[in-house]
């Protein structure tokens, strides 16, 4: 790492981050127990969870796709606008689907891409974020698997970025000095 790296601090060692997604799994293998199951992994940040997590879920019949969303540039100033950068390879007509998202914070992601996929008439929608940070929301959503609720702060690691660097951290950390701004 360049001078320029600030050193971050763990919030979240992968122990933890590793028995939660062990029980996040068992969860979902039981409430899909009997249905094929398509995991739609939001890319870029939510890839490191999701090769944890789905080996962590014990089903016959899972299947795995990926939604590429921009709604951060290089900064951690949100833009407000959603794009999507890759669609779904395969149709989701008739399938239960579960997105998988590394971090929930405001909510306008997950809003966006909820009404987008919903059009697509999935059999049931629902959300798995490994993080959230409710102080941040402004869009009314829920995720109905949360891995942890965390405080209002820019967090790297464990698949997320901070202008595209800090994905290899084994945990999630914080930078220091840097919180979120409005
Ligand atoms: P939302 O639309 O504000 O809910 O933002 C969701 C997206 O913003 C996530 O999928 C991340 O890509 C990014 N994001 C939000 N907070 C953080 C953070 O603390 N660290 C890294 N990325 C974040
Ligand atoms: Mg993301």
């Amino acid at each position: 790492m360049s001078e320029a790296h600030q050193q971050p601090e763990v919030l979240i060692t992968p122990d933890r981050i590793a028995a939660r997604v062990r029980e996040l799994g068992q969860e979902i293998a039981r409430d899909y127990a009997g249905r094929p199951l398509r995991l739609v992994g939001i890319l870029k940040g939510a890839w490191v969870f999701l090769a944890d997590l789905i080996r962590a879920i014990d089903h016959d019949d899972v299947t795995v796709d990926f939604l590429g969303v921009a709604s951060y540039g290089d900064t951690t100033h949100s833009s407000g606008e959603v794009r999507i950068t890759k669609d779904l390879d395969m149709s989701i007509e008739g399938i239960d689907v579960l997105i998988v998202e590394d971090i929930l914070d405001t909510g306008v992601t997950f809003d966006y891409i909820l009404s987008a996929l919903s059009a697509h008439k999935p059999r049931s929608l629902k959300v798995i974020t490994l993080l959230d940070k409710p102080a941040r929301r402004i869009k009314p959503i829920q995720a109905d698997y949360v891995g942890f609720a965390i405080p209002d702060a820019f967090v790297v690691g464990y698949g997320l970025d901070y202008a595209q660097e800090y994905r290899q951290l084994p945990g999630i950390c914080v930078l220091p000095s840097r919180t979120n701004p409005g």
